[in-house]
């Protein structure tokens, strides 16, 4: 914890604004943007769609299509719908607040159990462990020298609740964070990490070397190929917001797909209910 943290202290992430708030609207938004976007692509649009819907209420009202633009280059389109359905809902249900509760979290379109325990955690300062996928890359390579894939996953789990300590145990689930997306990836930077002297995955060659090499600059991954499919379900959506509506003919022309993949990628847009069909026309749903 304390070699953690002594790293945060001087490589960690500072700057990232969703730190730099403890409001739970802007904290449920970085969330559910985070959940499947890189963090410099979400750094793009976080303030501009903060500025356009501030609060619950503002998105509540808003327009799928006016939510869907605040939302281009973020990619997964249904995100945007269920943080729109999750604003209707406080509205409707509650105080036309966010809940503070688990449960109540978790009845929340989009909130599944890592953005619950995230929003409780990050913006009701509750000691509660997360245990995403870096972090218990972490922990898997720290205490077992192995993969996640191969360590029991209950077993992470009581290690990270374990040692998450009571103080400021929000920094310390940062520091995990950052340990994971800039040092401890996929392919690991052994040299460079904290905690080697700790790791039984970290070479022992490599134990007692230089303090001097910690927390050297890493690049950031660059983001993946976008599969071809999500692409296209990404140009119909912006074709859907621009045009209001159109058909399978129509539409191809805006994919510039074939029209059998046209109308497959449609299919799985009004399955996510981001789309709705009448006879043969398609649009936005409301
Ligand atoms: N800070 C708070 N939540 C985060 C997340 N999901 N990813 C990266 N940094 C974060």
């Amino acid at each position: 914890v304390r070699a953690l943290r002594q790293w945060y202290r001087r490589h960690g992430r500072h700057n990232l604004p969703w730190r730099a708030t403890q409001n739970p609207y802007r904290i449920l938004v970085s969330e559910v943007m985070l959940q499947q976007t890189q963090v410099e692509r979400v750094l793009k649009r976080y303030r501009v769609f903060l500025k356009q819907f501030p609060n619950l209420r503002v998105l509540g009202r808003a327009s799928l299509a006016a939510v869907l633009r605040g939302w281009q280059g973020l990619g997964y389109n249904r995100r945007a719908l269920y943080l729109k359905r999750a604003a209707e809902a406080c509205a409707r249900e509650g105080t036309g607040r966010l809940p503070e509760t688990y449960e109540a979290l978790r009845k929340l379109p989009g909130v599944g159990d890592y953005t619950a325990r995230a929003l409780l955690s990050f913006a009701f300062a509750k000691r509660v462990p997360l245990a995403d996928t870096n972090i218990r890359r972490i922990y898997s390579r720290l205490f077992f020298g192995k993969n996640p894939s191969v360590v029991s996953e209950k077993e992470l789990e009581r290690l990270i609740a374990r040692t998450l300590p009571n103080k400021q145990a929000r920094e310390f689930q940062w520091a995990l964070m950052d340990l994971g997306s800039l040092i401890c990836r996929a392919k690991p930077r052994c040299i460079t990490c904290p905690l080697r002297k700790h790791c039984k995955a970290a070479p022992k060659v490599l134990a007692h070397g230089s303090r001097a090499l910690e927390g050297r600059v890493v690049r950031h991954p660059q983001s993946r190929f976008e599969g071809s499919d999500r692409q296209i379900r990404g140009k119909l959506v912006d074709a859907l917001r621009k045009k209001k509506s159109g058909t399978i003919a129509t539409l191809s022309r805006a994919t510039r797909a074939p029209r059998r993949r046209t109308a497959s990628a449609l299919e799985a847009l009004i399955q996510d209910e981001l789309v709705v069909k009448r006879k043969s026309v398609y649009a936005l749903s409301l």
